[in-house]
């Protein structure tokens, strides 16, 4: 089997999904369920043996310890995170707790449980690190796109707390020889994603009649990838990645935030629209920015194209259309995700072993 940390979230439950649909092979999934993890998402996997579920935090050395010593995965891939930027800026300390501190006991269980594996076990072992772009920091309008070799530069708490584990991830493979493997992808979209993120606010603020709050001058670039071809992407580093690389993942895909709400409106105003017949546009609203806003991010992703042969298979224009119809025809996964109720319920419905 393969653990899987952070597997009721956004893309480690779009990962988790994936995965059994296409495979037989069992997945621990450990999960602190933080206001960004919904059982919900998983709930097709219920009554479905092949997924075990444990609450819990990567940064719990006993819990981690138990469930290595009792499944035995064959590989991990860390996912658990604080993800989301602003509320960095507005509390960085979780950031530091989980992405750093939470990751740097994830790493000394694992190092301890590789260090216990003999043969062939031992040999296939993989630990992959899932990280982001923004390590890279900000570029230039004309600056050429982030490769693996940029210069770490990271300008948040968020980025900045990731960039640490990524430098602890490194570390471990060449002063302990652990096979790791890190993945650095840019920003992505698609179904599940909980809707404090630009694209799925857009959506359900639009469909609320709410304002659509762009920060700045909304001129800030980011590269887009569907979600399903950044778990694609892992898969295949997982399956083929050399220990100890780096593996840059991007949709080629560079659009400034306003063209993204404006492609969000034109979508809304052709598939759900508006009982006046105005455009959605009209919601569209200027706010402050967001503090050392990085303003743009590109992504490089020929290495894992040439050394591994995945590139995305969703263009923008195809990954955004499914999108938006997945939204508009799951208004209860975000009716529950806005909610918070459903986390009350899984509290009390979830031991932690
Ligand atoms: P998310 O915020 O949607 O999900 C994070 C999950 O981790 C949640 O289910 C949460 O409950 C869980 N978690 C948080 N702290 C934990 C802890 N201490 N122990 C166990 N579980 C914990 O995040 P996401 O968008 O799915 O991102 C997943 C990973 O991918 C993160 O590492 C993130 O940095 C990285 N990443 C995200 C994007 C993106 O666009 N969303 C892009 C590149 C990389
Ligand atoms: O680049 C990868 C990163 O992408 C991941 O590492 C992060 O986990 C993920 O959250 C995402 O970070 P961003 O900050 O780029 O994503 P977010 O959706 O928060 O914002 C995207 C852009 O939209 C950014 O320039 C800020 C802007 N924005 C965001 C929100 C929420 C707005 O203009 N208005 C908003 O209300």
């Amino acid at each position: 089997m393969i653990l899987i940390t952070g597997g009721a979230g956004f893309i480690g439950a779009n990962f988790v999904l994936d995965w059994l649909a296409g495979r037989d092979e069992a997945v621990l999934n450990l999960d602190k369920l933080t206001y960004a993890g919904n059982m919900e998402t998983l709930a097709s996997l219920r009554d479905d043996p092949r997924h075990i579920f444990v609450k819990g935090d990567i940064g719990d050395s006993a819990l981690v310890a138990g469930l290595l010593a009792r499944h035995q995965p064959r590989a991990i891939v860390n996912f658990a995170a604080e993800s989301h930027v602003d509320r960095s800026i507005h509390g960085p300390e979780d950031f530091i707790e989980t992405n750093i501190v939470g990751t740097f006991r994830l790493l000394e269980a694992v190092r301890a449980y590789w260090n216990g594996l003999e043969g062939e076990a031992r040999a296939v072992f993989r630990f992959l690190h899932v990280s982001t772009d923004e390590v890279y920091g900000s570029l230039a309008p004309t600056e050429a796109a982030f490769t693996e070799t940029h210069r770490y530069e990271p300008n948040s708490p968020y980025s900045a707390s990731k960039a640490a584990s990524d430098h602890l991830v490194r570390a471990y493979h060449h002063t302990y020889g652990l096979p790791v493997l890190t993945t650095n992808c840019s920003n992505n979209y698609g179904p599940y994603h909980f809707p404090e993120k630009l694209i799925p606010l857009m959506i359900v603020n639009a469909l609320a009649g709410k304002p659509l709050p762009v920060y700045g001058d909304g001129m800030q670039v980011r590269d887009w990838l569907y979600v399903k071809d950044h778990c694609c992407a892992i898969r295949r580093v997982l399956e083929a990645g050399q220990p100890g690389e780096v593996y840059n993942v991007g949709g080629w895909n560079e659009k400034p935030n306003i063209a993204i709400v404006n492609i969000v409106c034109d979508l809304l105003d052709e598939l759900r629209p508006k009982n006046d017949g105005g455009s959605y546009k009209t919601q569209i609203t200027y706010v402050k920015d967001r503090p050392g806003h990085d303003r743009r991010y590109a992504i490089d992703a020929s290495k894992i194209q040439r050394e591994l042969g995945w590139k995305p298979a969703e263009t923008f224009e195809t990954g955004i259309r499914k999108t938006v119809q997945w939204y508009l025809a799951n208004p209860d996964w975000v009716a529950h995700v806005q909610s918070g109720a459903y986390r009350d319920w899984v509290q009390t419905q979830y031991a932690t072993s």
